[in-house]
């Protein structure tokens, strides 16, 4: 029962992680292509599409192509991570404003394919503990989230495909939600991430939320190249740094206010489809490209693309997200011997969170672990 359900669990994160690779790779073609200067003013659905028939067809050797890649991800990040240097490791610099848990506005964004596989471990875990500051962002009515949740279960009416429209949709009510919350940060985070929000509003609190902030990690190891679409078959080529969606990132009530023109009322889906790029580069598109904001970077943020085994037992309640995924067999999760075997735990929240909060009833009382 419970290695079925684990089964379950790897299987679906294994094939989310590949679409999120295979979103990569089509913008390092797509890249390619513009440079060449050949790219097809249209039809980019059907080239998207066929680019991922032939990732399919393409078999070991796009196996291989996505080792290579994750490696030069993890590689990238390594690099990009020394000189920005880490606010955690040093003396915590004074808070530029005192805020707390509520002041942050925390979307989820999952699919109701993974209310039961994902979605409950972080109502289990980080999600208990902050109903009032988390937003669920799905695409189907569920009785037993509403019955969880309430009205912070929010069917965005977006398709359940994991297309770039989809995800793009989703986005766009993240931020029409967060504009009208009134709250001074919009954090968002995807359904594989465990958020440390003690140390989030620590981290925010460095910062006026009146100022213009994007913070997060990037994936890649240098701006993306993407192709701005002008009408009149006219295009430009761009460069912009953004952060990883699936790490979670943060971003100031200020600066999301600046971004209205390209993400409010349906005009995010727009922009993307201007740059023909996920949700995550279309944040980064605004925020660098348009309104000139650079990414500010944090090594506290953590997505299932790069070496989770890298966080370290004394640094885990330091971090402010985490994330878990599988990659060629081999599952990616944080390495550490917590309150719960992996069998049990797979993705190690459960150990994280009896690590980080001993008082939580499911956790197993003070042993040493
Ligand atoms: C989704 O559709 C329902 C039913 O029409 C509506 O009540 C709800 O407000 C919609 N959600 C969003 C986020 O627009
Ligand atoms: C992955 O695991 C499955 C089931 O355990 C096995 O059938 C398959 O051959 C493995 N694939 C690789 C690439 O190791």
């Amino acid at each position: 029962m419970l290695m079925s359900s684990y089964k379950k669990t790897a299987v679906s994160v294994a094939s989310a992680a590949c679409v999120c690779l295979l979103l990569l790779l089509l913008v390092a073609v797509q890249h390619h292509r513009a440079q060449v200067g050949d790219a097809p003013a249209a039809g980019g659905d059907a080239g998207a599409r066929s680019l991922l028939q032939d990732a399919a067809r393409g078999g070991e050797r796009t196996k291989k192509g996505f080792s290579a890649y994750f490696t030069k991800l993890t590689r990238g990040r390594r690099e990009v991570e020394r000189p920005a240097g880490s606010p955690a490791t040093g003396t915590d610099p004074p808070p530029a404003e005192d805020i707390s848990a509520e002041d942050i506005f925390i979307a989820v964004k999952t699919t109701k394919k993974f209310h039961q596989s994902r979605l409950s471990l972080l109502l289990d875990t980080w999600i208990s503990r902050n109903m009032q500051q988390t937003y669920i962002f799905t695409d189907g009515e569920d009785v037993e989230l509403k019955k969880k949740i309430g009205s912070h279960a929010i069917n965005t009416n977006c398709s359940a495909a994991h297309s770039r429209q989809a995800l793009s949709c989703k986005m766009a009510v993240e931020y029409d939600k967060f504009i009208e919350s009134g709250k001074k940060w919009f954090c968002h985070v995807d359904d594989d991430n465990y958020v440390n929000v003690r140390t989030l509003v620590k981290h925010l609190s460095q910062y006026p939320h009146t100022q213009d902030m994007y913070i997060g990690k990037p994936s890649l190891d240098r701006p993306i190249e993407a192709t701005e679409r002008l009408g009149d078959n006219k295009m430009k080529p761009v460069n912009f740094w953004f952060a990883t969606g699936g790490a979670g990132f943060c971003v100031s009530r200020g600066l999301a206010l600046k971004m209205s023109p390209w993400a409010s009322g349906g005009h995010f889906m727009n922009t993307a489809e201007k740059i023909r790029l996920p949700d995550d580069c279309t944040v980064g598109y605004i925020i660098e490209s348009v309104l000139g904001v650079p990414l500010t970077r944090s090594n506290l943020f953590h997505s299932h693309l790069e070496n989770l085994q890298q966080v370290s037992r004394s640094e885990i309640h330091k971090q402010i997200t985490l994330s878990y995924g599988m990659f060629e067999n081999k599952s990616n999760i944080i390495n550490f011997k917590g309150a719960f075997p992996v069998e049990e735990d797979p993705s190690r929240f459960r150990s994280v969170h009896c690590l980080l909060h001993p008082d939580t009833p499911w956790c197993p009382p003070q042993v040493a672990f």
